[in-house]
C-alpha cells in the first residue's frame, strides 16, 4: 500500500472510532495513546519518511503534519464537546420546578401557651412567681398540710413513692409550706409546676398534669377576697360570659374550702378546675406562723383542664401524645 494510502486509512480509522469514544476516562486515554501517543499510530507512520524517495519525501512530510494536526484538532474537540455535554447533565439534575423542602416552625406547646396566661393574670394583681421541688420529702406533701400518716385523704391522690418517705408530688401545695417555711409574712405567690398521680387514666385524668398554686397570707384576709380573685380569674381567662360556680369541699389544709367548677359546653356538665379555702391554723402553725395574728388563702387550679376548657380539647393524653396534627392546631 503506498504510503499515502496508508495516511488515508489511518484517518478514516480515526474517525471512525472518534465517534464511539465515550464519557469514560480510560477510554478516551486509550483512544489519544493510539492515534496520537508517543508510540501511536501516527507516531509510527513517520517512519515511512525513511523509506521515501528524495523527490516524494517532502510532499510525504506534508501530508504526515496535516494527518497529526488534524487528528490532534479532532481529539481536543472532541474532549471538548465531552465535557461540554457532561457539564449539562449535571445542569439538568437541578430541577427548578420540584417543590421547596417543607420549613416546619416550631411552636409554644399549648400548655406552656396556657400557663403564660395563666401568670400574666396573676402577675396583673400583684402575685410573684415562685418554683419549687417535684420530688419531696413527704413531711412537705402531706403532714405539713395537715394530712397525718392515716388520714384518708392521703387515699384522694394516689402517689408515687420514691422511697417511703420521698414522693413525686401529688400537688403543687408542697411549695406552699417552703415558701411560708422561708418567708415571713405577708406573702403573695403563684407557683405553676408537674404533679404526679398514680390514679386510673381517663379523658380529664392522666398520671402527670400541671397545677398553679396560689396562696396568700396576710394579717386580714377573708373569703370574699379569695371568691374575688378567682372570680376575676375565670373572667380573663374564659370572657365575662363563662358559667363558673363555687362549690363547698373539703380539703384538711384549707377551712372552708370550697372548688371551682366551669362548665363544659362540649359535654353539658361542670368541670372541676380548682380546690381553695382559706388557709387552716394547723397549717399556719406547723410552718411557725401566728394563727391568731395570720390570715390567707390558697388555691391550686389544673393547667390541663383549663386549657381543654378553653380550647376546646376533648382528652388530656393529647397533651402527651406529641402528635403534631395536635400541636400544629395551636400555633
Ligand atoms: N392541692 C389540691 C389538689 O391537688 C388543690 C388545692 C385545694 C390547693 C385547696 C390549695 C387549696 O391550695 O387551698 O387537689
Amino acid at each position: 500500500m503506498s504510503a499515502l494510502k496508508l495516511i488515508e486509512t489511518a484517518r478514516n480509522e480515526f474517525l471512525a472510532e472518534l465517534e464511539d469514544v465515550g464519557e469514560d476516562l480510560n477510554q478516551i486515554e486509550n483512544f489519544r495513546s493510539t492515534y496520537l501517543g508517543r508510540k501511536g499510530k501516527v507516531a509510527s507512520l513517520f517512519s515511512l519518511m525513511g523509506n521515501a524517495s528524495n523527490e516524494d519525501r517532502p510532499a510525504l512530510g506534508n501530508s504526515l503534519n496535516k494527518l497529526k494536526n488534524d487528528l490532534t484538532t479532532l481529539f481536543e474537540n472532541k474532549l471538548a464537546e465531552i465535557n461540554s455535554s457532561k457539564q449539562k447533565a449535571q445542569d439538568d439534575s437541578i430541577d427548578l420546578s420540584l417543590p421547596s423542602k417543607q420549613r416546619r416552625l416550631g411552636s409554644i406547646h399549648i400548655l406552656e401557651q396556657t400557663l403564660s396566661e395563666i401568670k400574666e393574670i396573676y402577675q396583673s394583681i400583684g402575685f410573684h412567681v415562685a418554683y419549687g421541688p417535684e420530688v419531696d420529702d413527704d413531711y412537705h406533701n402531706f403532714t405539713a398540710l395537715n394530712i397525718p400518716e392515716h388520714h384518708p385523704a392521703r387515699d384522694m391522690q394516689d402517689t408515687f413513692f420514691i422511697d417511703p418517705e420521698t414522693v413525686l408530688r401529688t400537688h403543687t401545695s408542697n411549695v406552699q409550706v417552703h415558701l411560708m417555711e422561708e418567708q415571713d409574712p405577708p406573702l403573695r405567690y403563684i407557683v405553676p409546676g408537674k404533679v404526679y398521680r398514680n390514679e386510673a387514666i381517663g379523658y380529664k385524668s392522666y398520671c402527670l398534669f400541671h397545677q398553679v398554686e396560689g396562696i396568700y397570707i396576710n394579717e386580714r384576709v377573708s373569703f370574699g377576697e379569695l371568691k374575688g380573685c378567682l372570680e376575676f380569674f375565670v373572667k380573663q381567662m374564659f370572657g365575662r360570659k363563662k358559667n363558673m360556680r363555687f362549690r363547698p369541699s373539703y380539703f384538711p389544709f384549707t377551712e372552708p374550702s370550697a372548688e371551682v367548677d366551669i362548665w363544659d359546653e362540649e359535654r353539658k356538665k361542670w368541670m372541676e378546675i380548682l380546690g381553695c379555702g382559706m388557709v387552716d391554723p394547723a397549717v399556719l402553725e406547723n410552718v411557725g406562723y401566728d394563727p391568731s395574728r395570720f390570715h390567707g388563702y390558697a388555691f391550686g387550679m389544673g393547667v390541663e383542664r383549663i386549657a381543654m376548657l378553653k380550647y376546646k380539647i376533648n382528652d388530656i393524653r393529647h397533651f402527651y401524645s406529641g402528635d403534631v396534627r395536635f400541636m400544629e392546631q395551636f400555633v
